[in-house]
């Protein structure tokens, strides 16, 4: 696949691959077996950025995630990227399915979640290791002084973070240089589009995360898609709500009409968008399926103009819409 810079330094491909949903937030988790295997088969497809967390996993096995990433990866570690992130755990006296986020990246508890990570993935270090959330009780210029010093001593290569805003982004990488933001982005989330200039300005990277919408944008569900209110995020978010399939008509036959043009898939669409808009936007889907990871891959042949992304652009920003999630909460 063709390869991406993220910041100075790490090259990946141009689609990593969101792996959150083998064991969490999409339903009951898929088998040990079968995530290992199909993470590995991404690899042979093209990908080789990968993303995962310490807080992705089940409920028996909170951070399992990360060890079934690492598992699969093991044998071409060096041909890979991997992405992990510190600083939240959930709150667990929420009743939500998706629980509240608690935030805290002081520096004893982010030296404790880097051995963790380290340990879980089964690697000596970690090519991007990102601030999940930005927390207000530690400055940016601690949390960065950190990762300087997790740099130094190799056990991470690069740092970020996530849902990063423009005040921050700047405070922290002025101590210590920032690869990449990892932000919300989709046809129909566009709010970080404000930070653009910065990212170019500074030479940071933006991985967009959810860039389909959660799958909304795939074409592949309707009013009719059930989701475990138990398990599964998407039975609490706005855009699978039936009503949000009315009021998403028009992107739905955009995306549709779109694809019959090009000789593609909603799905392929959706990130051409954004793939076409900046050579440093690198979308990450996530998915449990060998034959959604080959079709989203093929995402990168399709070749917008920059008239046709402005023409989009406008359209999008003056079609009805449904809500869309926007994350979970922060206890405050
Ligand atoms: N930094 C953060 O705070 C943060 C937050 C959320 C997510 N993330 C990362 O971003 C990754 C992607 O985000 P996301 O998973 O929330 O949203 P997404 O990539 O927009 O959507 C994922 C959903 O789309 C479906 N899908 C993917 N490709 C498809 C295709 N070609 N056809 C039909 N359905 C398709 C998947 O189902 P199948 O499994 O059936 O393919 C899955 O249910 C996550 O895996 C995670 O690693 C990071």
């Amino acid at each position: 696949m063709e390869k991406r810079f993220l910041g100075n330094n790490l090259e990946v491909s141009a689609i990593g691959l969101g792996c959150m949903g083998f064991s969490h937030a999409y339903g009951a988790a898929l088998s040990d077996k079968e995530t290992i295997t199909n993470i590995r088969k991404a690899y042979d497809i093209g990908y080789t950025l990968f993303d995962t967390a310490e807080v992705y996993g089940t409920k028996e096995d909170p951070h399992c995630n990360e060890v079934l990433v690492g598992k699969a990866l093991k044998e071409i570690r060096n041909n890979v990227q991997i992405v992990t992130k510190f600083g939240i755990h959930f709150d667990e006296n929420s009743t939500q399915v998706n629980k509240s986020l608690i935030t805290d990246s002081s520096r004893k508890t982010i030296l404790n979640s880097v051995e963790a990570s380290l340990r879980r993935l089964n690697t000596d270090h970690i090519d991007l290791y990102l601030q999940h959330r930005i927390d207000v009780n530690t400055e940016p210029e601690a949390v960065a002084d950190v990762m300087a010093e997790l740099i130094k001593e190799g056990k991470i290569l690069n740092w970020g973070i996530s849902e990063a805003n423009e005040e921050y982004l700047r405070r922290a990488n002025a101590i210590c240089k920032v690869a990449a933001v990892e932000n919300r982005y989709s046809m129909m989330y566009r709010d970080y589009e404000s930070l653009f200039s910065t990212l170019e300005e500074l030479n940071i990277g933006f991985i967009a995360f959810s860039p389909m919408a959660n799958g909304f944008l795939t074409g592949k569900y309707n009013k009719d898609s059930k989701f475990d209110s138990k398990l599964d995020y998407r039975s609490n978010m706005p855009q699978f709500k039936p009503k949000a399939y009315e009021q998403n008509q028009q992107l739905l036959k955009l995306l549709a009409d779109m694809s019959i043009e090009h000789n593609a898939t909603p799905s392929q669409i959706s990130m051409a968008w954004m793939l076409c808009k900046k050579p440093w936007i690198v979308p990450i889907p996530g998915s449990r399926k060998i034959s959604h990871m080959t079709e989203n891959v093929a995402a990168i042949d399709i070749k917008l103009s920059q008239d046709e992304i402005i023409q989009l652009d406008k359209m999008l920003a003056s079609m009805n819409m449904s809500e869309v999630f926007g994350g979970s909460k922060i206890v405050k």
